[in-house]
């Protein structure tokens, strides 16, 4: 039977029966690649494996929880679904909403949306609305709304979305367990969910030891590394645009279980990182998704894996999202096109052999 999705893969360890309608657009299974060039190019005792997520049927992490919220939600007779979202997650409801045949409604940041996100919610028929306002704002509307009418929730305090998220590191520990995972951090749900994971595949015997977590904030929008929630977040990352994530105390014990940390990485370098891994190992990811990358390049500047045990430090680097997201940003960080005659003579001044 091919591969149907992470619902039939990972059934046993997840909150669902036989009743459930299994929502599924075969999310998951996605590639764990050595980034070896992207490695050499840091330099130091590291060995980065990159979980790319991007791969996902709408292209980001927040399939897997979808594909979990989705069908309990059907499970639970609901007609209707809502979020609040900088991007990835709207357009993972709406696809996953269309599938089922529900209403999907989603609250964005207008003018903070990269494209490629937009367009997809816009394409599976959400009922797509912009506030003058940060993301912090319309989670607030949207917690509102589901408590008042019949409309389910779907942004990541859905407790399903973290366990479809959590199936990321039973995918890792089939492989090998980490000794470090770098994540990205935003509303904190997804370090929220692997941690989880980890915790499981250890007591299930599926790893013999828990990875030390690693989170990266923007450092325009650092609430829990600054340890105050942030008014008005900014970052060039807009996935991860978020003043006041509400899994904040769940990433904290996450960070402190694994005995790990969160830090934050400026927009040069997550810009610098993003660029970095498309160029040496052909992985495009979005800007958001490049700060995992970014705090590795800035802790092992520091020294921080040099005090690993003599042999290299396995790393897994989680880029959440892929890099045709948002393609305006790209376009602006890239090389720039060159117009030529179409003469050969002319396109061979540009070959270098
Ligand atoms: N990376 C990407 C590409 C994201 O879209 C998000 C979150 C994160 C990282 C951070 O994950 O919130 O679980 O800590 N995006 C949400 C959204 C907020 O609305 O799409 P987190």
């Amino acid at each position: 039977m091919p591969y149907q999705g992470l619902i039939e893969k990972y059934r046993k360890y997840l909150p669902v029966s036989k009743k459930t309608p299994v929502v599924t657009l075969h999310e998951g299974n996605t590639p764990l690649i050595q980034a070896y060039n992207l490695s050499k190019a840091i330099g130091g005792n590291i060995d980065i494996y990159v979980k790319f997520e991007g791969m996902n049927p709408t292209g980001s992490f927040k399939d897997r929880g979808m594909t979990m919220a989705i069908s309990k939600a059907k499970e639970a007779g609901s007609k209707a679904v809502i979020c609040a979202s900088t991007g990835n997650t709207s357009a993972s409801a709406a696809a996953y909403a269309a599938r089922a045949g529900m209403q999907c409604m989603v609250i964005l940041p207008a003018g903070k949306i990269a494209l490629g996100k937009l367009v997809q919610a816009l394409m599976h028929g959400a009922t797509c609305l912009a506030i003058k306002g940060n993301f912090d704002d319309a989670l607030n509307i949207v917690k509102e709304i589901s408590a008042k009418y019949p409309i389910t929730l779907v942004n990541s305090i859905n407790p399903f979305r973290i366990e479809g998220q959590k199936t990321a590191a039973y995918e890792v520990c089939e492989f090998f367990t980490p000794d470090f995972q770098a994540m990205p951090v935003g509303n904190a749900g997804n370090i929220t969910a692997y941690w989880k994971g980890y915790k499981e595949c250890r007591e299930l015997g599926f790893a013999k030891k828990l990875p030390v977590m690693l989170g990266f904030q923007a450092s325009g929008s650092a609430p829990i590394v600054r340890g105050y929630p942030i008014e008005k977040p900014e970052t060039i990352a807009t996935a991860i645009r978020i003043g006041n994530p509400a899994s904040w105390k769940q990433a904290v014990q996450a960070r402190d279980e694994s005995k790990g940390l969160i830090d934050m990485v400026t927009d040069a370098e997550i810009l610098r990182a993003y660029k970095l891994v498309a160029a040496a190992d052909g992985i495009f990811c979005e800007p958001a998704s490049a700060s995992s990358i970014a705090g590795v390049i800035k802790l092992s500047k520091k020294g921080y894996f040099r005090k690993f045990k003599g042999k290299k430090a396995k790393i897994v680097c989680v880029l959440t999202g892929h890099g045709l997201k948002d393609p305006d940003k790209a376009i602006e960080v890239a090389q720039k096109l060159n117009f030529v005659k179409p003469n050969i003579k002319e396109i061979m001044k540009y070959i270098k052999l």
